[in-house]
């Protein structure tokens, strides 16, 4: 049996190799999306290194963190004041699914990864294998809901009502979490996330409701590593 140091570092070589595999489709002269978390963060340190050998990119983060990360290591950055579509997002999960429908935002970057998400032609995805799952919402991730601060009692009572069990993230005892947009987050965990589609239209018809982690038919690839090699999806 492996200890837990061990498939943490078994984990950590997956997600390399998962994000050296996604460099394959930045092409030079392409807008690239940069998503947030551990994965994700390999795959701005490897982009970084093609920049220093001459790739021309410009890209646009989906937080600070990774802005942070971006711009120390001297990554060209653009905005959607100057362009409403990119070519391309490499971005990390919480879970994937056959269909290659995400649950997002344990990072608690969800709202604005969604929306690099939506304005990409296309979301490729890197993870560890720990990430794939049969159905939505087994691994014991919870869903994240994304809420205004404002009146957010009223919407996690509603998630409960629903089966939700929400719980308002903390960043410090006593603290709410905050997102780069200085909302909350209730991280949600719904006893069957099996009708995903349903769930999604539920939560964003709900008032007070910014974004949830559900990122349902925006993946196109799946680059997932295994062992030493990586194993890669696509959306049919
Ligand atoms: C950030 O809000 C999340 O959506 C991350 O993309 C997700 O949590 C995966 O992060 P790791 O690659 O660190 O597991």
């Amino acid at each position: 049996m492996k200890g837990e140091g061990t498939m943490a570092m078994d984990f950590e070589r997956e997600k390399l190799a998962a994000a050296r595999r996604s460099l394959d489709y930045v092409k030079d002269g392409m807008l690239v999306g940069l998503g947030t978390g551990s994965a994700a963060a390999h795959a701005v340190r490897l982009l970084a290194e093609r920049v220093k050998d001459g790739l021309r990119i410009r890209c646009i983060p989906t937080s600070r963190r990774t802005a942070e990360l971006a711009r120390s290591l001297g990554i060209p950055m653009t905005s959607f004041d100057e362009t409403a579509r990119l070519d391309v997002t490499i971005d990390g999960t919480d879970e994937f699914d056959p269909d290659l429908d995400l649950v997002k935002g344990g990072g608690g970057a969800l709202l604005h990864e969604k929306i690099v998400a939506a304005a990409s032609d296309r979301l490729v995805i890197v993870c560890e294998s720990k990430k794939r799952v049969p159905v939505l919402g087994t691994s014991g991730m919870p869903l994240p809901v994304e809420v205004v601060p404002f009146g957010w009692p009223v919407v996690a009572a509603a998630l409960g009502r629903m089966e939700g069990q929400p719980a308002l993230r903390l960043s410090a005892p006593e603290e709410p979490f905050q997102t780069d947009e200085g909302n909350y987050i209730l991280d949600c965990r719904f006893p069957d996330l099996s009708d995903a589609a349903a769930l999604a239209e539920r939560l964003e018809r709900m008032t007070g409701v910014v974004e949830h982690g559900l990122f349902l038919k925006l993946a196109s690839v799946v680059i997932m590593g295994q062992g030493d090699g990586s194993a890669l999806f696509t959306r049919s």
